[in-house]
């Protein structure tokens, strides 16, 4: 059966000796408590070796925020799959809507990194979702669609299930505007539709697809109730300890 997760996304935050003294404690807060669903920190490049050697031991999963579209090579800047597999992490946030609208990540680019995460054993936790005016235009269910169409449907029915989806409404980001329950719930429902028309039930079934977008310890539990919302990808409340428990909490 699909898994329960909340992801933490970090986004441009937090120096290196700041993302090392919250791992710690984040070991600490999370070590005798009963979570109800997996639990991971994406963190910017820097911090993934650090992270993924003091979390070695315990339930917390460490990803990357990004990857590279390329293998190898002469690509100045760049940090490849392989790269941050090598760090121990096991996870990689791809097609994040800021990646999308500031980097210019097409679906093409992010089909390569889709390819290239699964060859290195990374599991991509691979983001959709519709800005406003779509939203207001009601075309959301064609934009995640075709988000999904455009850079996953290619890949074989094992490969997509190795696949963690976040359905991120780009107007609720970071802007305390969260979708309601029954928005996230209708939504998350046509996307496991989706996936059954061209993956049959049985991997629709087993998709994990997470919330993300103002998510937070006081609206997690009811959007988690939800029966096909998985969790979350979490932002702004992930860079707190007590506010990353609270919304992890929302699955007690
Ligand atoms: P937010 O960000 O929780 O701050 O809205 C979520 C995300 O962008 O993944």
């Amino acid at each position: 059966m699909r898994k329960n997760i909340v992801a933490g996304n970090w986004k441009m935050n937090k120096t290196f000796p700041e993302g090392v003294e919250f791992v710690k404690e984040l070991k600490l807060a999370l070590e005798n408590e009963k979570t109800n669903c997996d639990v991971v920190i994406c963190t910017p490049y820097i911090h993934l070796a650090a992270a993924a050697t003091i979390l070695e031991v315990s339930a917390v999963g460490v990803g990357a925020e990004n990857c590279a579209d390329k293998e190898a090579g002469a690509y100045t800047g760049e940090v490849s799959a392989a790269m941050v597999a090598s760090t121990g992490a096991k996870y990689v946030i791809l097609g994040h809507s800021e990646r999308r609208a500031y980097y210019g990540e097409t679906a093409e680019i992010l089909k390569e990194k889709v390819k290239l995460a699964l060859a290195n054993n990374l599991t991509p936790i691979f983001c959709i979702g519709e800005v406003l005016a779509e939203r207001e235009a009601e075309k959301q269910n064609e934009v995640v669609y075709a988000q999904l169409a455009g850079s996953l449907f290619e890949l074989s029915a094992a490969d997509f299930s190795k696949i963690v989806l976040a359905y991120e409404p780009v107007w609720a980001i970071g802007t305390g505007k969260t979708a309601t329950a029954q928005q996230a719930q209708d939504m998350h429902a046509y996307i496991r539709g989706v996936i059954a028309e061209q993956y049959g039930k049985e991997v629709a079934d087993n998709t994990s697809i997470l919330y993300g977008g103002s998510c937070n310890p006081s609206n997690a539990k009811e959007l988690f109730s939800n029966p096909d919302v998985d969790g979350g990808l979490i932002g702004g409340a992930c860079l707190k300890i007590a506010d990353f428990k609270g919304v992890i909490a929302g699955f007690n």
